[in-house]
């Protein structure tokens, strides 16, 4: 390699390392100035730290058991759901920036709604309140849950407007039953989400796998992505307004 050309190379180098160093100096310091304060230090011990531990034990003496594989009570290993709590609330950015309005659909035991809270947002979570498990948790963690059955082609309650509607591991979809929703009932649900959206508002779904090892079939995949989602495995994500459906997109032209 002649000289000149090693000096090019070397300077590039420095030039790349430095703008690395750079680029993730600025990350370091932007999150810092949006990070949101909570009273403990995000971290799941210290998240844990601030749940009853009393109260917590009569539950899992209720309700926990031995070996639960995916039967509900594996939601009272705190450890593994407030650490993936904190993951969703971090894949959000909801540890950062201003207070948010944040509906939770399907909410369980409500730990993503107490973690937001924690950091200050104004979280209400839907479920139905067939689980004495999941009351009891959300009695203790003392978090907003309204109750009320998501049904296919019957809009939400007016709960105001959000900034974030989540819901993770969906079951309102008629998840392993014959009633599975088609792109009928997820067009009827997105349609009326949007109007209980801010004007930026985001929607983040998670789906459980059906019977056949699918989260969604094709057709619903390139639905969700003609509205404008993200889909990455059993992920569907709105980060902007829900694009209009395709149906009302032609009809309106
Ligand atoms: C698998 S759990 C997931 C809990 C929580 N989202 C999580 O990921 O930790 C599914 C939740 O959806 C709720 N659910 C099921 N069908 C529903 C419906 N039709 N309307 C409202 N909530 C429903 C259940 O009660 C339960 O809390």
């Amino acid at each position: 390699m002649h000289g000149k050309h090693r000096v090019d190379l070397a300077d590039k180098l420095h030039k790349l390392v430095n703008g690395r160093a750079m680029e993730s100096a600025t990350h370091r310091v932007r999150r810092w100035f949006l990070s949101r304060r909570s009273p403990v230090p995000l971290d799941p011990p210290e998240i844990i730290r601030t749940i009853d531990r009393e109260r917590f034990e009569e539950i899992r003496a209720r309700h926990g058991m031995e070996d639960p594989g995916e039967e509900p009570p594996k939601y009272l290993d705190l450890p593994v759901w407030i650490e993936a709590n904190l993951k969703r609330i971090r894949d959000l950015e909801l540890d950062l920036g201003r207070r948010q309005r944040v509906l939770d659909i399907g909410s369980g035991t409500g730990y993503f709604l107490y973690i937001c809270s924690l950091l200050g947002h104004d979280a209400v979570g839907i479920d139905l309140d067939e689980m004495p498990m999941f009351n009891e948790m959300i009695t203790l963690l003392g978090v907003d849950r309204r109750i009320w059955r998501i049904e296919a082609f019957v809009p939400l309650p007016d709960l105001g407007r959000f900034d974030v509607v989540t819901a993770y591991q969906i079951c309102f979809n008629g998840h392993k039953s014959d009633q599975l929703w088609g792109v009928a009932e997820w067009e009827f649900f997105l349609n009326d989400l949007s109007t209980h959206l801010t004007p930026r508002g985001r929607v983040w779904l998670e789906f459980n796998r059906e019977f056949d090892g699918t989260c969604f079939s094709t057709e619903l995949e390139r639905y969700f992505e003609s509205r404008g989602a993200e889909v990455t495995s059993n992920r569907v994500v709105f980060n902007a307004t829900l694009r209009a459906p395709v149906a009302t997109a032609r009809a309106s032209r």
